[in-house]
C-alpha cells in the first residue's frame, strides 16, 4: 500500500519532485514551486499544454535531484478528472522510471476554481488508483508500484488532510479489489471459489457474511437463478454481505450480476462474443467491493450486498431455449434466449432482496446487455429507474466521481415485446432494438414498488487499453460511485 503525507517544500529534502503547470497561469501559491514553474515555461518545447512533459535535472531553489513537470491546459478547465488524470500521469511516469518516492506540489484550488477538499481527494485518488498494477499472473514483474507520495503545500490542516488520504484510500482499496477480482480468469473464481474469496474479504472487514449453496437455493426456489448454473459444474451460490449500524433501521440493498463466466449457453457465443466473457461478474465485484469499503466508512445508512454468482454453461445438462421456469417472485419466465442470462440471475436476487430486507431503495449493478455498449461506448454506462430522485442521485454521484452514466427510458409500452405465449414473460425481446432498454424493463418486473435504479456496466467494467489512472483489465467501475451514494447523497 502506498504511504501519503504531507510536507513542507522548504524543509524536506527530495528525490522526485512534480509539479502541475497551467499554460495561461501560475497556479501555485507557494513562490518556489511557481518559480520553478516559469523556469520550466522558458523552455521552448514546454507550454503547459495538456499531455506536455518535461524534466529538468538540479534546478536549483530546491534540494531535488529532478524536477518533472506536467501540463495541464487551461487553467479554467482544470476540472476534478484533470487532477486525477494528472496524478495518474505523474504515478504511471515514476513507476516507469524505477523512482519509488515522490513529492508532488499541490496547485491552489483557488486559483482553478475548484473545492479545496474535492482537488486533493482527486490527486490522492489519481495517485492511488494509478498506482495498482494486477501482476499475480506474471512470473517475472519487473515494475514497481510507488512506496510514497508526498505532498507538498496542501491546504488544510495536516490532522483533516491524513483523514481524507485514509478515506480516499479505503475506497481505492476497494476499487483495486472489484478490479482483481474482473481481471482474474474465470478458472479461479468458478462460483464457489469466488464466493469464498469475497466472504474471506468481507469477513476480515468485519461484515456479515452468508452464502446459500446448490441446496439453499433450491429450497427457496431460485428458479430463474438454479436455470442459468444448471449447465455448468460448479452450481451457483447466492453470497449476501451485510452493513448494518446500530440504531439504523433503512437499508439499502445493492445487487450485481455475477456470472463468472459467460458462453451464453446453449444459445452460445462465437468467438468474438467469448472473448472477455469471464468479467461479466463485475457488477457483483463492484457491489462487493463497494461493502467493503462501506464497512471502513460507516454511512449512516444499512447496506446489504446480494451477489448471484453463476457460470452460464452450455452441456447435457444445460437450459434449452424454450424452457419455462418458475422465478422466485412467482411469475414463470420462458427462456427465449439462454444468453440473455443476466437478467434472470438478477430477478431472484433482486426478489429475494425486497422480500427479506424491504430496502428503502435497491440499485442493481450489471453487465446485462451488448446493446448499452452500442448506445453509449466504452465509457459511459446506462442508468435506468423510474424514480427521478434516485436516478439524480446516482447522476451527480457519477459526476462527481468521474464514473460517467446517463439515463435511459424505461417507456411502458416496450414492454410488449416480452410477452411470451406459454409463459407469464419472456427473458427475449421479440424486436430487435433497444436491447439494453428491454432488458432493464424485464428486471422491473419483479422489484415490486420498491424504489429502485438499474446500471447497465455492459461497456465500462473492462478496457483492453491502459488508461490515465487505471491499467488494461477490470476497471472496478461503480465502486467509486456507489460509495459516493451512500455517503454524500441524500438518498432516502
Ligand atoms: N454478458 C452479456 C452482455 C455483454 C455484452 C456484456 C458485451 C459485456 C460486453 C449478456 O449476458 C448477453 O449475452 N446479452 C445478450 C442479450 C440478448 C441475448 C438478448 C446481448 O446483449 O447480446
Ligand atoms: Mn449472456
Ligand atoms: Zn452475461
Amino acid at each position: 500500500m502506498i504511504k501519503f503525507s504531507f510536507v513542507d517544500i522548504q524543509k524536506s529534502k527530495v528525490e522526485t519532485l512534480v509539479i502541475p503547470v497551467c499554460e495561461d497561469k501560475n497556479i501555485h501559491a507557494n513562490r518556489t514551486v511557481a518559480d520553478l514553474a516559469k523556469k520550466a515555461l522558458a523552455v521552448k518545447e514546454f507550454r503547459g499544454k495538456a499531455k506536455e512533459e518535461l524534466t529538468l535535472y538540479n534546478p536549483g531553489r530546491v534540494k531535488c535531484e529532478r524536477v518533472l513537470f506536467l501540463g495541464l491546459g487551461k487553467a479554467d478547465n482544470v476540472m476534478a478528472e484533470t487532477l486525477r488524470v494528472f496524478m495518474g500521469r505523474a504515478t504511471k511516469t515514476c513507476i516507469g522510471r524505477e523512482l519509488t518516492q515522490v513529492s508532488v506540489a499541490v496547485p491552489a484550488a483557488k486559483r482553478l476554481k475548484l473545492d479545496e477538499g474535492a482537488a486533493l481527494e482527486a490527486l490522492i485518488e489519481g495517485g492511488c488508483l494509478a498506482n495498482h498494477m494486477f501482476s499475480k499472473y506474471k512470473s517475472k514483474e519487473k515494475k514497481k508500484p510507488l512506496k510514497t507520495i508526498a505532498f507538498l503545500g496542501a491546504p488544510g490542516s495536516a490532522a483533516g488532510n491524513r483523514r481524507a488520504a485514509a478515506r480516499i484510500e479505503k475506497i481505492c482499496a476497494a476499487v483495486t479489489q472489484a478490479r482483481e477480482w474482473v481481471s482474474t480468469p474465470a478458472n479461479d473464481k468458478r462460483p464457489d471459489a469466488f464466493a469464498r474469496q469475497i466472504t474471506k474479504t468481507a469477513r476480515a472487514r468485519g461484515l456479515n457474511c452468508r452464502v446459500l449453496d446448490e441446496k439453499a437455493l433450491k429450497r427457496e426456489k431460485f428458479g430463474a437463478m438454479l436455470a442459468v448454473g444448471q449447465g455448468s459444474q460448479v452450481k451457483p451460490r447466492l453470497v449476501v454481505l451485510e452493513y448494518r449500524p446500530r440504531g439504523v433501521k433503512k437499508t439499502v440493498a445493492l445487487v450485481g450480476k455475477g456470472v463468472t463466466f459467460d458462453t451464453g449457453g446453449i444459445n452460445l457465443k462465437t468467438s468474438g462474443g467469448l472473448e472477455g466473457m469471464k468479467m461479466d461478474m463485475a457488477g457483483s465485484a463492484a457491489v462487493a467491493g463497494t461493502l467493503l469499503a462501506v464497512a471502513d466508512l460507516k454511512p449512516k445508512v444499512g447496506v446489504v450486498g446480494v451477489l448471484p454468482l453463476v457460470e452460464n454453461m452450455p452441456s447435457g445438462s444445460a437450459t434449452r431455449p424454450g424452457d419455462i421456469v418458475r422465478s422466485y417472485a412467482g411469475k414463470t419466465v420462458e427462456i427465449g434466449n439462454t444468453d440473455a442470462e443476466g437478467r434472470l440471475i438478477l430477478i431472484d436476487a433482486m426478489a429475494w432482496a425486497v422480500k427479506k430486507y424491504k430496502p428503502a431503495a435497491m440499485v442493481d449493478l450489471a453487465t446485462l446487455t451488448g446493446a448499452c455498449v452500442i448506445a453509449l461506448g466504452e465509457k459511459i454506462a446506462a442508468v435506468f429507474s423510474s424514480d427521478d430522485e434516485l436516478a439524480e442521485a446516482i447522476l451527480t454521484a457519477a459526476d462527481k466521481t468521474h464514473e460517467r452514466c446517463w439515463r435511459l427510458p424505461l417507456p411502458d409500452d416496450y414492454k410488449e415485446l416480452l410477452k411470451s405465449d406459454l409463459a407469464d414473460i419472456s427473458n427475449m425481446s421479440s424486436g430487435r432494438w433497444g436491447g439494453a432498454i428491454t432488458a432493464a424493463l424485464f428486471l422491473s418486473e419483479f422489484v415490486s414498488d420498491t424504489r429502485w435504479a438499474h446500471i447497465d456496466i455492459a461497456g465500462v467494467a473492462y478496457t483492453k487499453k491502459d488508461g490515465p489512472y487505471c491499467r488494461a483489465g477490470g476497471t472496478g467501475f461503480g465502486v467509486r460511485l456507489l460509495c459516493d451514494l451512500l455517503t454524500h447523497q441524500k438518498l432516502l
